[in-house]
């Protein structure tokens, strides 16, 4: 049975500890630097407490850790878990810089670590399946990528003090605005689907006193050849989207043989309904719709870590996926810095 560390018990630790609760391995130690926290955590499991990340690394009981802190303290605390032999799995974003990202890479690289980053859409039954058709589709030709999140707060007038705070609470926390939060994920999958883009273009909105994006667009040019459209929008609509509950993200990709449709549900509240794929068919025109049931999909995350884990499988998504997204993070980001401008993207680590 593996056991395991928490590192960070703030929102997203429960979604960690109880996924791995229900994949059959134990949680022994849980640490946060405000001690109440990582109590209350720890009392509900019986396990260790600490307020230093140090003593979960050094802890011999402890086989994996769950990095679940802010983004500007992942590499460190990863750094130091793989250098005392741990497994780790690293909430998204792997850092808050693609130079980071990589000198983590090589680093889990080099001591043949288990190192995954908890981009956890992969885990969904309708991206697998997405995955799956695509490699009988040939070569993408085209993506539209947008998510977009009902997000009020940052519309109201005047908007609350820890967004207008510089750094604000969001900046603070995840180390950028909606590119960042929401965005990284589907940059994610759309390099699971299409490969890693080449070269990119950026434009980020903010609104009057913000220190951070709330709408970022970019074209991304696919290694085939295609383009990718992207968008990620925090907005004030309370009842857009497939689920009419202000959660609007969906997928179209385009390849010669047909088209597929897929609308992911509410990140956190995905054991309330299923996501659907649809597939085109280009030849016959038949349009196929693929419902699939209602899952936690962090619970299939955590499953996934366990198991591969525990039988020395792949990290999926690996630390390398997770370098990439921070990279074209990065390089959207300086497009829209310079005006617009086109930038190649070179990769620091394959
Ligand atoms: N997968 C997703 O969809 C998703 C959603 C939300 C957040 N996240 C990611 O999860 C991470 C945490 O976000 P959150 O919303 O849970 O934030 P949070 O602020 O609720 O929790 C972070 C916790 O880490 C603790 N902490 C900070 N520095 C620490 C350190 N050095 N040692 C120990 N504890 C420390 C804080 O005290 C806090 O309790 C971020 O990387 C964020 O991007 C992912």
């Amino acid at each position: 049975m593996t056991r395991v560390g928490i590192i960070g018990c703030g929102y997203i630790s429960r979604l960690h500890y109880e996924g791995y609760e229900r994949a059959g391995a134990k949680i022994v130690h849980v640490c946060d630097i405000r001690k109440e926290a990582a109590e209350a955590v720890g009392s509900r499991y019986s396990a260790r407490v600490s307020t230093d990340y140090r003593a979960v690394i050094e802890d011999r009981d402890v086989d994996l850790v769950s990095v679940c802190t802010i983004a500007s303290t992942h590499k460190e605390i990863c750094l130091a878990a793989l250098a005392c032999g741990k497994g780790v799995v690293c909430e998204k974003t792997l850092t808050d810089n693609a130079a980071d990202s990589a000198e983590l890479v090589l680093a889990s690289r080099r001591t043949k670590a288990f190192l995954s980053v908890a981009y956890m859409k992969n885990y969904f039954p309708a991206v697998v399946q997405a995955k799956q058709m695509l490699a009988e589709m040939g070569d993408v030709t085209s993506i539209y990528v947008r998510t977009w999140h009902f997000h009020p707060q940052l519309w109201q007038s005047p908007a609350p003090e820890d967004v207008l705070q510089h750094p604000s609470r969001i900046v603070r926390n995840y180390g950028g605005g909606m590119l960042v939060c929401g965005g990284s994920h589907v940059l994610n999958l759309l390099c699971g689907f299409a490969g890693r883009p080449t070269k990119v273009i950026g434009a980020m909105q903010s609104r009057p006193g913000m220190d951070f994006d709330i709408q970022t667009n970019a074209m991304l040019w696919l290694p085939a050849g295609g383009v990718a459209h992207f968008e990620a929008f925090w907005h004030p609509f309370a009842a857009i989207g497939y689920e009419r509950n202000g959660w609007d993200e969906r997928i179209e990709i385009n390849t010669a043989k047909g088209r597929l449709e897929l609308y992911t549900v509410l990140w956190n509240g995905s054991e309330n309904h299923g996501a659907l794929l649809v597939h085109t068919d280009a030849d016959t025109g038949r349009v196929t719709e693929y419902r699939f049931p209602a899952v936690n999909v962090f619970d299939l995350e955590m499953a996934g870590m366990i198991e591969a884990f525990e039988t020395g499988g792949l990290a999926t998504p690996s630390a390398a996926d997770g370098y990439v997204v921070d990279e074209l993070i990065e390089q959207i980001t300086s497009s829209h810095r310079q005006g617009g401008k086109g930038l190649p993207v070179t990769y620091r680590v394959q």
